[in-house]
């Protein structure tokens, strides 16, 4: 088998990434290693910045997320047992963010690449890299009991954290930033109408809570625990408890509880590799860089990635330019590192420390309160938030 580039991985970056290429007359294969229905059904982000938005609709995957998602004007941040607003619309000359779950954003690409005729190979094993640094790399995998070889130009590496692609780099070629967070979150799903109209981030005592939203049904719930901590642990009751302490306000706000139907504790940290390439693989999205999801970036950093890569392989096909490919990891790697100051400043902001001392925690509600008072710095985090520009 043969094509032009081969992609690892059918997540928001490699499926985005595929759709791109495509609308640019580039044929790829998408190779995953879950089934069509478990990648659709996989919980994850839920908020889209400005940019990915305008991406998404300006190449004709847009119509169901405009349709259905929540277009939020601002976020709360609530502290003190007060609420605050950073309205980011009135900060950023009226960017805007939209609630969209990722695994309809993963739906919505899937159906647009199958009905285009695309090729994703589900449920493949034991993918493995080769020859990156030749003129043609390869793709090796399991699928439907063969054993298959596929012949590239390039190779896009979009199989997460986790995955083979970024082991495939020798070790000694790359170099890894890691920061490991005291707590992780646990998340629920509930049946419940929503108890706000822009997401809650709240400062408290006894951790960090946030409140975001699904549909008009279903809401999306956050509460600070400890990483290693276990579902058996959290019954109902403690949950609801937890939530109501950590977002109570004077103002006497009301969270509406409902159907708890889903629960899961997810790790918090951030992680960049350099570079995002090695020869002729390029990295994109979580295989390359991790952050912890309190900025809301992590499926943003994704489409950003490939976008960039998306055009300079355009210019490759269309002209044989390697010069935009030759900068891609830089130009990647300045927009990642933004964002992973970002995603840590607002996390070291909201949560509580296990050894952070009263000092610490001074300086934390004095940049909480300061956040609120000065247009600066609330604009700092407003055009962070919305997502800045993406960089050709
Ligand atoms: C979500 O809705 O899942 C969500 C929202 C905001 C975040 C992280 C996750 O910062």
């Amino acid at each position: 088998m043969r094509t032009q580039v081969g992609i690892v991985g059918a997540g928001p970056a490699g499926l985005l990434l595929s759709h791109l290429l495509h609308l640019q007359g580039i044929e790829s294969v998408v190779i995953e290693a879950r089934s069509r229905g478990e990648i659709e059904a996989t919980l994850r982000a839920g908020v889209l910045e400005q940019g990915t938005v305008d991406l998404l609709a300006a190449s004709g995957v847009g119509e169901r997320m405009k349709r259905e998602g929540f277009v939020h004007q601002g976020i709360y941040l609530r502290f003190g047992a007060g609420t605050h607003r950073i309205d980011f619309s009135e900060l950023t000359g009226g960017r805007a963010i939209t609630v969209y779950a990722q695994h309809e954003v993963i739906k919505d690409l899937v159906k647009a690449r199958l009905d285009a005729g695309g090729r994703i190979l589900f449920e493949v094993s034991d993918a493995a890299l080769y020859d990156l640094d030749s003129g043609a790399p390869k793709l090796r995998f399991h699928h439907e009991n063969a054993l298959l070889e596929l012949q590239c130009d390039f190779i896009a590496g979009c199989d997460g954290f986790h995955g083979v692609s970024r082991p495939a780099i020798p070790s000694r070629m790359r170099r890894e930033f890691t920061r490991v967070y005291p707590f992780g979150w646990f998340g629920i799903l509930v049946e419940a109408p929503p108890s706000t109209d822009e997401l809650i981030y709240a400062h408290h005592e006894r951790g960090f809570a946030l409140v975001s939203t699904r549909s008009p049904r279903i809401q999306r719930l956050y509460l600070q625990c400890d990483p290693d901590d276990e579902l058996k642990n959290w019954p109902d009751a403690r949950i609801w408890e937890e939530l109501h302490a950590r977002l109570a306000t004077a103002e006497g706000w009301k969270l509406a509880e409902g159907r708890i139907f889903q629960k899961g504790i997810i790790a918090m940290r951030s992680f960049v590799v350099e570079p995002m390439r090695y020869g002729r693989l390029f990295l994109a999205g979580d295989a390359a860089h991790i952050v912890p999801p309190t900025g809301a970036k992590g499926l943003n950093l994704a489409a950003a990635d490939v976008k960039v890569l998306a055009n300079a392989l355009g210019a490759y096909y269309r002209n044989g330019k390697t010069d935009l490919l030759e900068k891609y990891s830089d130009t990647a790697l300045r927009r990642v590192w933004r964002a992973e100051h970002f995603s840590w400043w607002m996390t070291s902001l909201l949560h509580r420390f296990h050894d952070e001392t009263p000092f610490q925690h001074r300086l934390q509600l004095a940049e909480l309160e300061y956040v609120v008072a000065s247009r600066a710095k609330a604009t700092t985090l407003a055009e962070n938030y919305v997502g800045l520009p993406i960089e050709p």
